[in-house]
């Protein structure tokens, strides 16, 4: 018998500042009902002026290894479609920050909302090579669109920490999966541009497709029918997409349709993504991490992943919750961080909008803002100065 291999633990960080979407909702003369009800959010997180990818990446793998510690860690895989730096990997700054061994690999993955993905199966295989190794995987993301433009309602930003490893206390991942890969423009972000261009429409048609694909791939490998799945996690750009893509996946599945049936598998799923926003590579675990925190009993629950990145990749898989997970949860305190974010007014929102790193060489430093571990503390010569705060 191999050896399983999965999420032995999972912890979040998101930006410490809260933005209700009235807020955005009065400024476009829109109704509320569009966002709550028509595309399913409610409230984005904002990233205080000395936080980024990085402060919150470490942030969320910071109670990792406050847990586990660093042995058996020799790959960190830090997965993100807002790097900040052409050349050097997110992760890197990460490994510093948490005083990582040098004896450890670290890199930046990139395909859209897709890539963390990417980085659990690459550190899965990883494992299966050597299970006395353990992998860090962070997704960790701000999604910024252009003001006035449909995205806008669907930002959000943070991040989310795996850690990959053998008998896993959380989650098994299963061996196999779909994959579908197809080049179209629905969501890109050119090179210098710290907004994203979308388009909303064909994002939707391209996500449902890709679901469809991926499942079918699954099958032809000789994945689980999906009578065996009991809940469904989604790459959530807003909630209402996770809705959509899962009535998709089960009328190409030719599961159950009943809509009582398909709320219950993916309800749980949606509460954090409502609140925090879009967090592109980690909304997927983000997903599972609402529903493993919800009041549902998920021992040996099959869960189905279908991740999305547009561009596009997708990939469906299996994972399995293992028999006495929640007492390795931190879901209290995952509800404290969100209750504990700030709010913001309009003009504090526009100024986060207007936030751009700096291109010029010289000292920049930013205001002391994050309650977070991390700080970004500023700029010398366009390298970024970070500081731990606690
Ligand atoms: N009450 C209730 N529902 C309402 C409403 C109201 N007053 N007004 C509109 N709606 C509903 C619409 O019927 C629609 O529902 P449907 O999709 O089920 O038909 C939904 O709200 C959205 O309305 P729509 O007019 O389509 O909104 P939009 O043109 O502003 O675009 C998105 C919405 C989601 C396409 C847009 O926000 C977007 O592009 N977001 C980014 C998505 C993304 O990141 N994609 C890439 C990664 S997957």
């Amino acid at each position: 018998m191999t050896t399983p291999i999965g999420i032995h633990d999972l912890a979040f960080a998101t930006g410490s500042r809260v933005l209700d979407l009235s807020v955005i909702a009065v400024r476009l003369g829109t109704e509320i009902e569009k966002y709550t009800i028509g595309i399913g959010q409610e409230r984005m997180s904002i990233p205080a002026a000395d936080e980024d990818i990085v402060t919150m990446g470490a942030a969320a793998a910071k109670q990792i290894i406050d847990r586990h510690g660093a042995e058996g860690i020799r790959t960190v895989l830090f997965a993100t479609e807002t790097g900040i730096d052409q050349s050097k990997a997110a992760g890197v700054y990460v490994h510093q920050l948490l005083e990582l061994p040098t004896t450890c690999r670290v890199v930046e993955l990139k395909q859209a909302c897709y890539s963390a993905t990417a980085a659990l199966q690459f550190a899965t295989a990883l494992v299966v090579c050597d299970p006395r190794q353990r992998v860090l995987v962070i997704a960790s993301d701000v999604a910024r669109y252009e003001l006035g433009s449909s995205g806008e309602p669907t930002q959000g930003a943070g991040a989310v920490a795996m850690l990959v490893a053998a008998d896993p206390d959380l989650v098994v991942i299963e061996p196999g999966s779909g994959v579908f890969t197809s080049d179209i423009m629905d969501f890109w972000r050119p090179n210098g541009r710290v907004t994203a261009l979308v388009d909303g429409k064909y994002s939707i048609r391209a996500y449902l497709q890709a679901v469809e694909n991926a499942w079918n791939d699954y099958s032809a490998q000789g994945g689980f029918p999906i009578s065996e799945f009991n809940r469904f996690c989604y790459h959530q750009p807003f909630t209402k997409m996770a809705s959509k893509a899962h009535r998709h996946l089960i009328k190409t599945a030719g599961g159950d349709l009943d809509p009582a049936v398909l709320d219950a598998q993916i309800a749980p799923t949606l509460k954090y993504n409502r609140v925090i926003g879009n967090t592109y590579t980690a909304s997927i675990y983000l997903a599972l991490l609402s529903l493993l925190d919800s009041d549902e009993e998920l021992d040996e629950t099959k869960i189905g992943f279908l991740s999305y990145g547009s561009g596009s990749v997708a990939e469906f898989f299996a994972g399995t919750v293992q028999p006495g997970y929640r007492k390795h949860l931190r879901s209290e305190e995952n509800r404290s961080v969100l209750a504990a974010r700030v709010p913001i007014d309009a003009s504090e929102y526009l100024t986060w909008h207007e936030r751009r790193d700096p291109t010029e060489l010289g000292d920049f430093a930013l205001p002391n803002e994050t309650p977070g571990p991390f700080r970004l503390a500023g700029f010398t010569d366009l390298k970024r100065d970070y500081a731990v705060t606690q």
